[in-house]
């Protein structure tokens, strides 16, 4: 966009700054109202959104809001009085630890009676130990990291800290992280010394890079993020969650490092993120509600998995999960929903649409047999109930013969499972099967390879 362009724009949404500022994903007469404004920046831009809708291209995708919310967030940040610098604070920005300058600019920041902006600054690079983030804050906090944040990649500064975090931020509202830098975990070291790695050694917790827990109203966008020790970016606890052009990337063989997690967590949207770690993609587990990704390209790594729901015979309540529009290349499982046995509870309203596969083992998996331990789990009864699910309009290619894998509890059956123009021949357009185990589907439109005779 033209910087007048966008000056012209920012001027116009600044009068309406502060709803945008208070409410994003929750109420529903703020996205009426957001509409409405869509409506009449469509009719004073139509170039510039028609090329955003060409190049998404996507069904059910909204860009004019995505952008106008974009745009607020500028204004927003433009208008911010208090720009914290962690420089200011001692931070070196050459490879040396900043962790109590960044906890000293954090404090400022958090407590400013005005928006505070915590500027990290560009081409440096901060070193940080393990740092929490706490809410509840005065006044709108953004985080710009422009710079490089680096892990220590010495475990012993774990020793008597939470060895689940590395970054958390915990209870605060109105949350803005972003500003194009990067996150590295370094996570090399705890990779060789887990068991899933060296199984000589006990298996033991290592840090999620980027914690979001108990935050309301957060938005975390345009940030490259890699090597993490464990999960790259989980927001747990959390509602009305804005995430979009995240860049996550670990090696293949790098044990349980998920690029997003989601727990816990109501009215979250995911949108235009590219992320290829050892783990899942993204993973929703229980607890979550509204939980809509668009737009995701995933490689390598183990797809994108609704689970594991029901670990130690727990009570799993997940609904109204929308992913629209993904991409995997060489991943392990496509679309996965993946359940304990002894466990339960539900798993339902679940849609997975437009999807691409390239040589995608199990692109289409229901396993409510996973089991995900040292010893073999054992056979049990009850299950977490599967249901509602939606599969429309896959393509691309199985690296396995099996592309329709549904694997549901005898006691438990899955029910209302919908397939719906799929196309899944194998890599050399080699002919595919399907798995059926307990599960009540329904075809339409043309599915290959047929779902199994009922
Ligand atoms: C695995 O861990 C054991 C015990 O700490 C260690 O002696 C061994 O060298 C490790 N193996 C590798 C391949 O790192
Ligand atoms: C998810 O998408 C649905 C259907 O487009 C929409 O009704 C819902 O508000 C969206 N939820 C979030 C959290 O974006
Ligand atoms: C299977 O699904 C059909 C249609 O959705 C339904 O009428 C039937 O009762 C279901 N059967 C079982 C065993 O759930």
């Amino acid at each position: 966009m033209a910087p007048q362009k966008l000056l012209l724009l920012s001027l116009v949404l600044f009068s309406f700054k502060s709803l945008f500022c208070h409410s994003r994903l929750d109420e529903d007469s703020t996205l009426g109202y957001l509409d409405d404004i869509s409506s009449y920046g469509m009719a004073a831009y139509p170039s510039y959104y028609g090329a955003v809708h060409g190049e998404r291209g996507a069904i059910a995708y909204q860009p004019n809001r995505f952008v106008l919310e974009r745009v607020a967030r500028v204004a927003r940040f433009r208008s911010s009085q208090n720009v914290v610098n962690v420089e200011d604070y001692g931070a070196k920005g050459d490879g040396t630890d900043g962790t109590e300058a960044f906890e000293e600019a954090w404090k400022e920041a958090c407590s400013s009676s005005t928006s505070a902006v915590l500027m990290v600054p560009e081409n440096k690079n901060y070193l940080l130990k393990p740092i929490t983030f706490s809410g509840p804050c005065k006044s709108d906090v953004s985080l710009m990291i422009k710079g490089t944040i680096e892990a220590s990649s010495d475990q012993s500064d774990w020793n008597g800290k939470n060895g689940r975090h590395w970054i958390l931020f915990s209870g605060i509202q109105n949350l803005y992280v972003g500003g194009g830098g990067n996150i590295n975990g370094n996570g090399k070291i705890w990779w060789q010394n887990s068991c899933k790695i060296n199984k000589s050694l006990p298996c033991k917790n290592a840090p999620t890079a980027l914690t979001f827990y108990s935050c309301d109203k957060l938005t975390v966008e345009n940030l490259n993020i890699k090597d993490s020790q464990q999960i790259h970016v989980s927001f747990e606890r959390s509602t009305n969650v804005d995430v979009s052009s995240l860049t996550i990337t670990a090696p293949e063989s790098s044990p349980n490092t998920d690029g997003i997690h989601v727990t816990e967590t109501k009215n979250i949207r995911v949108t235009n993120c590219v992320i290829g770690t050892g783990d899942d993609c993204i993973s929703i587990e229980s607890g979550s509600q509204n939980v809509n990704a668009t737009n995701i390209v995933c490689g390598p790594g183990h797809g994108i998995s609704i689970g594991s729901l029901g670990d130690h015979g727990s009570k799993a309540q997940l609904s109204n999960v929308i992913v629209d529009t993904a991409q995997l290349k060489g991943t392990t499982n496509g679309a996965r929903i993946k359940t304990w046995q002894g466990g339960r509870g539900y798993a339902k309203n679940i849609v997975f649409q437009n999807f691409v596969m390239h040589e995608v083992k199990n692109p289409i998996i229901i396993d409510q047999n996973y089991c995900d331990s040292k010893t073999p789990c054992k056979q049990q009864t009850s299950a977490v109930e599967v249901s509602n699910v939606m599969y429309k309009n896959f393509k691309g290619t199985s690296a396995s013969e099996v592309a329709i894998k549904f694997d549901c509890s005898t006691t438990v059956p899955c029910h209302d499972i919908i397939l719906q123009d799929i196309d899944l021949a194998g890599g050399d357009g080699d002919a595919t099967t399907s798995l059926c185990n307990h599960v009540n589907w329904t075809k339409k439109g043309n599915v290959i390879p047929l779902p199994c005779a009922k």
